[in-house]
């Protein structure tokens, strides 16, 4: 079977070709032009899309070696993300499979990201504990098979990718923040500064805007404002800020696996922060330690990509779930996607 995956849900085209489980194809343009917006323009990204997703989709089957008549399902992101930005990738899939009479999965973000571990060679096992660490979405997850997810925890705030972002600004290293963090704090002693982690009354949850705060309070109490950080004291806030993450996260990755560490057989990071050294690496020794398998997407399968669509859309359709074209776009996490 051969699936065409089509992305657009933010500042990714994406387009990806998987035949019998193969990747023949997985082309990311990214939209650099944002940077200097310090962060996504709405209307910008959807306009880029437009003009990106017919020579990708062509690149993409020429890479693969196919002919569009050769495709079995065509799939596309239907959300979260932004509106406009998923319209033209949404329409653009519907559109090629009813010209190709084949049918249209559409797909949920997110959902791509919590299976994208099986894009490696060493894939996942069932049940596993799956860390989403991505630009709007925290959250902790008991995978049981294809079709059952269980949310053990979210965030009750900001996203771990928006902490990054939103910090990044802070401390004046720019968009996207997340890996011009990673890039300063391998400069700098993450014990320099001691950073709150919110301790939750709800278990498995998440909240990083206090940490956020912390940040701003931080920064005015010993420098004025962001504009007068002197340059070689923003490698210690950097990775000060990284170090609290990493805390927060492990924290309740840890007493998941305290949980369920008996049905749990392998522990799954993803998402674009998923793409960061020190939370690959902490998460990695919770796994070694208890002996559990480790699965962490490659980077170019952390980042918003297509392939991932493609993959989710496969097995899908594979457990006899297609859309009709009537298939809309949203914007956000639909409430009863997860058991
Ligand atoms: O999954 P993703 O590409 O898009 C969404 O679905 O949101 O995640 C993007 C997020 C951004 O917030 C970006 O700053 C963050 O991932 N990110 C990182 C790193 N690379 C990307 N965060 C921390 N460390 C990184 N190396
Ligand atoms: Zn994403």
């Amino acid at each position: 079977m051969t699936v065409l995956g089509i992305e657009t849900s933010c500042d990714e085209t994406s387009v990806s070709i998987i035949k019998d489980d193969k990747l023949l194809s997985n082309l990311i343009s990214s939209q650099d032009f944002h940077v200097k917006y310090g962060g996504v323009v709405p209307e910008l990204s959807s306009r880029a899309h437009l003009q990106m997703i017919e020579p990708l989709v062509k690149q993409s089957l020429d890479e693969a070696g196919l002919k569009k008549e050769e495709l079995d399902v065509v799939a596309a992101t239907a959300g979260p993300g932004l509106i406009g930005a998923l319209l033209v990738g949404l329409n653009f899939g519907k559109a090629l499979s009813y010209s190709l009479n084949i049918p249209f999965v559409s797909v949920n973000h997110i959902e791509g990201h919590i299976f994208s571990g099986f894009l490696m060679e060493d894939k996942p096992e069932f049940p596993y504990l799956c860390l989403v660490v991505s630009g709007g979405h925290t959250l902790l997850l008991l995978v049981e098979d294809d079709l059952h997810i269980k949310k053990l925890g979210t965030t009750i705030d900001d996203a771990a990718g928006e902490a990054f972002d939103k910090v990044a600004k802070m401390i004046g290293l720019g968009y996207p923040g997340g890996p011009k963090i990673q890039a300063y704090a391998d400069n700098g002693n993450p014990d320099a500064i001691k950073f709150p982690i919110a301790q939750l009354k709800t278990k498995y949850d998440f909240s990083f805007s206090g940490l956020k705060t912390a940040v701003l309070r931080h920064i005015q109490k010993e420098f004025g404002d962001s504009s007068k950080i002197p340059e070689d004291a923003k490698p210690d806030l950097a990775a000060s800020f990284q170090e609290a993450v990493v805390k927060a996260l492990t924290n309740n990755v840890k007493k998941a696996i305290d949980k369920y560490e008996v049905e749990v057989h392998s522990i799954s990071v993803v998402g674009g922060v998923a793409a960061n050294q020190a939370i690959r690496k902490s998460i990695s020794a919770i796994a070694q330690n208890r002996s559990i398998k480790f699965v962490v997407p490659e980077f170019q399968f952390c980042g918003d990509n297509a392939a991932m669509i493609a993959y989710r859309a496969q097995k899908l359709y594979e457990n006899g779930i297609i859309s009709d074209l009537s298939a809309n776009a949203y914007p956000s996490l639909p409430k009863d996607i997860f058991i």
